[in-house]
This record gives C-alpha cells, structure tokens and sequence, in this order.
C-alpha cells in the first residue's frame, strides 16, 4: 500500500564504482562540489552504523545538554544529511545547508574516497562511527525492509552476500570502515565503534567534547548520556525518525529505533551463515587490524 506515488525503491546507479540512490547519482556533481565552511562538522558513517545517536550527543554538546533547544527541529533539520536528495518537495540535504549558518553539524554516509574534497581543503572536524558488520548488517537489514525508498532487500541468506559483496546502497562496508580507518591520522578523523559508545557512553561522549573542543561540566556530561541513551531516543520524537511520513518509513515493518543492541546478530544469522561471512570477513580485511567487536 503505498500512499504516495513519488515514493518508490529507487534504483541504485554506480558513482565512481559505489552504488548510490539515483537520485543521488544524478546530482553527483553538485554534491561532490559541495564546499564547507571550516567551523563545519562531518559525521561520516557507512549506514545503520549509530548517526543519529551521534548527531544527538554531538547536538547537545553544542548546546551544553539543553534538552528543549535540542528539541527545536528533527534530526535531519537539526543537522542535514549532505547527499540526500529526495523527490520534490522535500528538500535536499545541500538545499537545507545552503539555508543554515556555519557551523553546521552534516551527515555523511559517503565512503572517504567519495567525500567531496573541500572537507579536506579547509581541514573540517570528522566524526566517524563504526559498527561491527554483522550487527550493521542485520541493522541496514531491517532498515531495508521498512524504508520504501531504499532497494528490497529480498530474504536475510541472499541479503548477507549483497553486504558483502558491496552490493548496497553506499556500497561495501569493508572498503567503508577501512576507508576512514587509514586516513584517519593525517585527516585529525575522531574514529568511534558503536560497540564502545554502548559499553562505556560516558567515556564516548567525553571524548567527542575534547574533539570538538568544547568543555561542559561533569554533570552535563550524565544528563547528555541521559538524554542519548536508546529509551530516551526512542521516545523523543525529534530524535527518533518519526518525522517521516510512514509511506517512506513504515514503523508496522520495523520502527527506526528498533533495538540499539550490541550482538543481535546471533539472533539472525544462522551458525552456518555466521561461519561463511566469518571466512569472507577474514580475506576482505587481512590488510587492516580494526579493533571490531562483535560482542562486549
Ligand atoms: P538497530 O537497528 O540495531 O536497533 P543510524 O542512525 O546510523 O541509522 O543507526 C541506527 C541504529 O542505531 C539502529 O540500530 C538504532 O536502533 C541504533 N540507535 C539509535 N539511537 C541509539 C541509541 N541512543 N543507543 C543505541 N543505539 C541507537
């Protein structure tokens, strides 16, 4: 039942070898010319990966853990989602950053190679977010089932080989996580796991603050763990997606806050899958030691 026409599984078209939303695809240019202020912020994440809860803390830091003021506009109003573009009228991400003041807080789901290069120019602050890939998996899993803008993820066994052969939309999480990873010293990139963020918040969200240079007190600190913690996102309805209409998020499929747990893979994957995409893990990222954890 779709009660918009405009709203379809758009198909996805290969940037530079990455598949993205056509929309995105066909406005390439105008993104990769994109140039931020310095003062601008980036939070860059392959998705499903812990964004909004970052763009949350990160909100609430800029604003000394005031709640209310943190309740002025949805998330995607509050801090724009740089490469979106949507059918008309909805506005694009570049649309809304052209009508806001830096700085801005902008959300990124481009791998590295593909963020547009005045970010690098003008030394910009990055947030990256990682989130072990089998909980990613099963997470953009559902977020594929319930957003009817994103491509049919077709049954869970099938949905694991198009992870990871790159086959989703922003493409391989491995080249993602790696991408970032390697630049992460010479780019001054803050480099998270969602798997630390859920073990110790606090110590998270302190060590945003001392990126972002910012000092605010021990007890803002608790009340911004407070407010961030998933219960409270949850039930925040400028925080937890509500703001799209349910023909492009349909919350009887999955709510957009649908667990924020470390190690619901077990859940999903079955021993064998689980054994496969292990041997595949071992090969796509030998190169690299990233530190994921899949349980903690
Ligand atoms: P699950 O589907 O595993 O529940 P993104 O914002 O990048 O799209 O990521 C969404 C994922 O982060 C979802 O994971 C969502 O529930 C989880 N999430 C959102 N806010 C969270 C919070 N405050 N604490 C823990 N997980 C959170």
């Amino acid at each position: 039942h779709k009660a918009s026409s405009s709203i379809t599984r758009f198909p996805l078209i290969p940037v530079r070898g990455v598949p993205l939303m056509n929309y995105i695809a066909n406005n390439w240019d105008n993104i990769w010319a994109f140039c931020p202020d310095p003062s601008d912020l980036l939070i860059a994440t392959y998705p499903k990966a812990g964004t909004t809860w970052t763009q949350e803390i990160v909100d609430l830091l800029l604003h000394n853990g005031d709640a209310e003021a943190c309740k002025r506009a949805p998330t995607p109003v509050r801090s724009p989602f740089l490469e979106i573009v949507s059918p008309p009228p909805i506005p694009s991400g570049l649309d809304r950053l052209e009508k806001m003041d830096p700085p801005r807080v902008i959300k990124t789901h481009l791998p590295f190679q593909l963020v547009p290069p005045g970010f690098w120019e003008n030394k910009c602050k990055v947030i990256y977010v990682a989130r072990n890939a089998k909980d990613n998996l099963v997470s953009y899993y559902y977020f594929d089932l319930m957003n009817q803008s994103q491509p049919e993820p077709g049954p869970f066994g099938g949905y694991i080989h198009k992870f990871m052969q790159g086959e989703l939309s922003w493409g391989s999480w491995y080249d993602h996580v790696k991408g970032y990873w390697l630049e992460r010293e010479k780019r001054n990139i803050l480099y998270l796991f969602y798997e630390d963020m859920k073990e110790n918040p606090r110590r998270e969200v302190e060590r945003i603050m001392k990126y972002l240079d910012l000092s605010v007190s021990d007890e803002v600190v608790s009340q911004i763990v407070e407010l961030t913690s998933f219960k409270n996102m949850k039930e925040n309805p400028m925080a937890n997606y509500s703001c799209i209409p349910s023909p492009v998020f349909d919350k009887s499929i999955s709510p957009f806050m649908r667990k924020g747990e470390v190690g619901d893979w077990k859940n999903h994957f079955t021993a064998e899958q689980s054994k496969l995409f292990d041997e595949d893990y071992e090969k796509q990222m030998k190169d690299v030691d990233i530190p994921f954890r899949t349980l903690i």
